[in-house]
């Protein structure tokens, strides 16, 4: 078998909170008043909170001292947490349920690999609480995306050794971190544009032919 785990980003590839993240950042960006755009957020994909802020305001001066970063983090954070609170498993999609459970059905092992704080009460509302053989996110790491910290712990936690595993991503981050971790992966969204990937998934369940041929 040459994948026995697929390890899930969650943020634009599980869900479309990758919009919520966008939404949030521009309100705190506009109270800042530094410019932000689509390009700037693609570079905030899988980065943690804290690294993303700094992004935002590499041109601006001032500096922001650490107290101001943090009511801002807050800030974010609780702009963000209000849209979750809409989510619930109707915002899980068919496609990407059909997909996952197929993938299990293989007797395949799935786990989320974010970089997200907020995972496991996203999942919570997705409905997928219990669904994942693991869990690696935010809380249980120290460095971020393109690190291959997150990647390797989910791994570690499935027991399954990194080159079984397969990275679905949509960050260019992420998958830079897949790559670093010697694991293989597959773009998704934003992802397919940087060409760095091991497959381009143009819809989600594009997934299935790649692993279930192969294996
Ligand atoms: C990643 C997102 O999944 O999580 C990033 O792609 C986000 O945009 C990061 O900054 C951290 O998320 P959170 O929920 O801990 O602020
Ligand atoms: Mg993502």
């Amino acid at each position: 078998m040459k994948y026995k785990a697929i390890l899930f980003d969650l943020d634009g590839v599980i869900c479309n909170t990758d919009q919520f993240h966008y939404w949030a950042w521009q309100q705190i960006a506009d109270e800042i008043g530094v410019h932000f755009d689509e390009n700037i957020n693609n570079r905030l994909r899988g980065v943690s909170r804290k690294e993303s802020l700094d992004i935002i305001l590499e041109s601006h001066s001032p500096k922001l001292n650490e107290a101001e970063k943090e009511y801002y983090l807050n800030k974010k954070n609780d702009l963000y947490r209000g849209l979750l609170k809409q989510m619930s498993p109707a915002d899980l999609s068919a496609e990407v349920k059909e997909t996952m459970d197929r993938l299990k059905s293989q007797g395949i092992l799935l786990a989320i690999g974010s970089s997200s704080k907020n995972a496991r009460p996203i999942l919570k509302q997705l409905g997928l609480e219990n669904y994942f053989h693991a869990v690696s996110d935010g809380t249980n790491i120290s460095r971020s995306k393109p690190d291959p910290e997150v990647f390797l712990k989910a791994s570690e936690y499935l027991a399954i050794a990194p080159e079984f595993c397969l990275v679905v991503e949509d960050a260019k981050s992420g998958i830079e971190a897949a790559l670093a971790a010697k694991m293989d992966c597959a773009a998704y969204g934003n992802g397919t544009s940087y060409n760095l990937a091991h497959y381009n998934l143009e819809k989600i369940t594009d997934l299935l032919p790649i692993v279930l041929s192969r294996n």
